[in-house]
């Protein structure tokens, strides 16, 4: 299987297709570190047309990528293992993110399938932290080495589309969310622990920096933010049904833009164990 397999880049700093490929738990061992290998360089890699996996299937597959954690901490979609996103379920992800960082050893992967795809809208754009890193003048990076931030589940960011977090869906939602409250500490800058390259660890999990208050914390926040979301450092897919993305968490933020109206959309997560993000001091 590995003579088919090719991949292509949809963006200039991040983002690749991968064609030639059928996604299952009995690929080659040579085609699973050649997925492996373009996921790490591009940060997410998308396959078109994998119509033919369920969750079970996905399963399989992900855990080629390594043991798979549970569907969520606190989140129960009746799955041990996949989480599913259903938006008129107030599962809409319209921040800017990286998954589960508010535990000590957040997602190294998400494996999305999309499993409803409206009509129209529903991308997800992705971002990537360790380009948004290495363009920090060398001021700003002294300043974010060795900072550190407080990350949990209990967030306080503002959805940019207010009207959706103010309905009981999503007030039912939140309180599922945070029935068990996490927090930890994670450092700003990580030193990626299979390619060595240093990535920003933020997103809307993010309290305060540790010795800033929170107005200072905003204002370096949103600073930091801007760098990471800068369009050219993103890129944006627009699913068809059948469609799987699989980001390194490790090196990247992501936004489900809520833009379809009422319409149906479900896509399926299943996330690969991470371990514990390493400052650069170590
Ligand atoms: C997620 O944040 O993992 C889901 C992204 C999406 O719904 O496209």
């Amino acid at each position: 299987d590995l003579t088919d397999l090719t991949v292509h880049k949809v963006g200039g700093r991040i983002g690749a297709r991968i064609d030639g490929v059928r996604l299952s738990g009995d690929l080659s061992a040579e085609t699973i570190a050649e997925i492996r290998s373009a996921l790490l360089k591009h940060k997410v890699v998308f396959f078109r047309g994998q119509d033919h996996l369920d969750d079970r299937a996905q399963i399989a597959f992900g855990e080629r990528l390594g043991p798979l954690t549970t569907a969520h901490p606190t989140v129960n979609t009746g799955s041990a293992r996949v989480l599913t996103l259903k938006a008129n379920r107030g599962m809409a992800a319209n921040s800017w993110h990286t998954d589960v960082t508010f535990v000590d050893r957040p997602p190294a992967f998400s494996i999305l399938r999309g499993a409803e795809i409206p009509e129209y809208g529903g991308n997800t754009v992705w971002a990537n932290t360790v380009t948004a890193y290495e363009r920090l003048h060398p001021q700003l990076k002294a300043l974010v080495d060795n900072l550190w931030a407080v990350h949990s589940n209990d967030y306080d960011y503002v959805r940019p589309d207010q009207a959706e977090s103010t309905d009981d869906v999503a007030a039912r939602r939140r309180e599922e969310f945070v029935s068990t409250i996490y927090r930890t500490e994670h450092p700003a800058v990580r030193i990626h622990p299979e390619t060595g390259e240093r990535a920003l660890v933020l997103g809307h999990f993010v309290k305060h920096f540790t010795g800033l208050n929170q107005k200072e914390s905003a204002i370096l926040f949103n600073l930091l933010q801007d760098r990471v979301t800068a369009l050219e450092n993103t890129v944006r897919w627009h699913w068809q049904q059948g469609d799987v993305a699989i980001w390194d968490n490790r090196a990247t933020q992501h936004y489900a833009v809520a833009d379809f109206d009422e319409l149906p959309r479900e896509v399926r997560r299943i996330t690969v164990q991470g371990d514990v993000p390493v400052s650069i001091e170590g």
